[in-house]
């Protein structure tokens, strides 16, 4: 459903005028795509994880319940890994305006990293909420690239650091039976389900000892708890904020701080735009164009005379 047609002309009129424009994306642009959001009834991640019997499903991605147990998130982790090689026209959008050079930054809360599939560049991209571009050791912030623990994550294993099980291993232990030094052994599945086999063995038990002592790889995705990366504030405070002649905000329910406040420290005189299926009461926007923002963008590309091109989009 599009609003009244003059709002919508306005709208189209600032795309055609401006020339610095924020975009802020969230969940909603991807789940044309077959990936769930987090809070569409039903539908959203939280929504499927009430089974788990958290007290709130946001646990799951809480830094604090991670590190007590990363069990948790792993059981849930396939849901969440990317599982697509395609963007939206959504993102075709985005990529649209960078390419007509009115893109100042898109804000992503997304961690697909379809954006970058979609060929927006590094340097127009703040991953606000990081990516599975990489993964990191809690204990000794040893990093890989994320792929590395993607078959832990299919599995529902945690994933433990390779650099921490090659240094308990690097480093000699004794051998009870015999006194003699011996070298650690190195294997990054958890050896339980071995267990039993070996519970006589003592290097069943070393390793074991070796599984545990090693740091748990967490995706460098920001938890609840953590800080953003620090190209966030200073993108927006250092150049954003002051540069900035228009705001979209497309498919979020912005109901996570800092991102949501990004909107308060824009200059009260610049345009804001949101475009979503779900309206938000707790802010107040200019325009909002409530629909699926696939066929919000492509309304207004071609009322502003745009090509914008996708797979989804019929041709006229
Ligand atoms: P939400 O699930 O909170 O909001 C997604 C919004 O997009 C909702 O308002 C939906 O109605 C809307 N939506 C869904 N599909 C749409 C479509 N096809 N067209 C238009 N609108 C659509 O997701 P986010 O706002 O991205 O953070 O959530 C923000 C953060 O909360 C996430 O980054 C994640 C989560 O907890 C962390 O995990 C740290």
């Amino acid at each position: 459903r599009l609003p009244e047609i003059d709002t919508v002309e306005k709208v189209v009129e600032l795309l055609k005028t401006r020339e610095r424009i924020i975009v802020l994306t969230g969940a909603g642009i991807s789940t044309s795509l077959g990936i769930p959001d987090f809070r569409s009834k039903g539908s959203g991640l939280y929504a499927r994880l009430e089974s788990l019997g958290l007290s709130d499903p946001q646990e799951v991605f809480d830094i604090d319940v991670f590190n007590d147990d990363p069990t948790i998130f792993y059981s849930i982790a396939k849901d969440i890994l990317p599982t697509t090689q395609r963007f939206s026209p959504t993102h075709a959008f985005i990529a649209l305006l960078q390419q007509k050079n009115k893109l100042l930054t898109n804000y992503t809360q997304n961690i697909d990293n379809l954006e970058t599939l979609a060929g927006i560049s590094p340097d127009k991209l703040i991953q606000c909420h990081g990516s599975f571009a990489t993964a990191s050791c809690v204990k000794c912030n040893y990093q890989v690239p994320g792929t590395t623990i993607f078959p832990e994550m299919q599995r529902g294993v945690v994933a433990r650091c390779d650099r921490c099980l090659s240094l308990c291993a690097s480093t000699p232990t004794t051998n009870p039976l015999t006194g003699k030094k011996r070298k650690r052994r190195i294997k990054n599945t958890p050896p339980a389900s071995r267990k039993k086999k070996f519970s006589e063995d003592s290097s069943a038990e070393e390793e074991e000892m070796n599984y545990r002592e090693a740091g748990v790889m967490k995706p460098d995705i920001t938890f609840f708890g953590q800080m953003l990366p620090d190209t966030f504030h200073k993108r927006l405070l250092g150049n954003d904020r002051d540069k900035v002649d228009l705001l979209i905000c497309i498919g979020t329910s912005l109901k996570v701080a800092p991102v949501s406040e990004i909107i308060g420290y824009l200059p009260p005189d610049v345009p804001q735009i949101y475009i979503s299926k779900t309206p938000v009461n707790h802010i107040e926007f200019d325009v909002e164009l409530l629909g699926s923002c696939d066929e919000v963008v492509v309304e207004l590309c071609r009322r502003a005379g745009w090509d914008l091109t996708h797979e989804m989009i019929p041709k006229e």
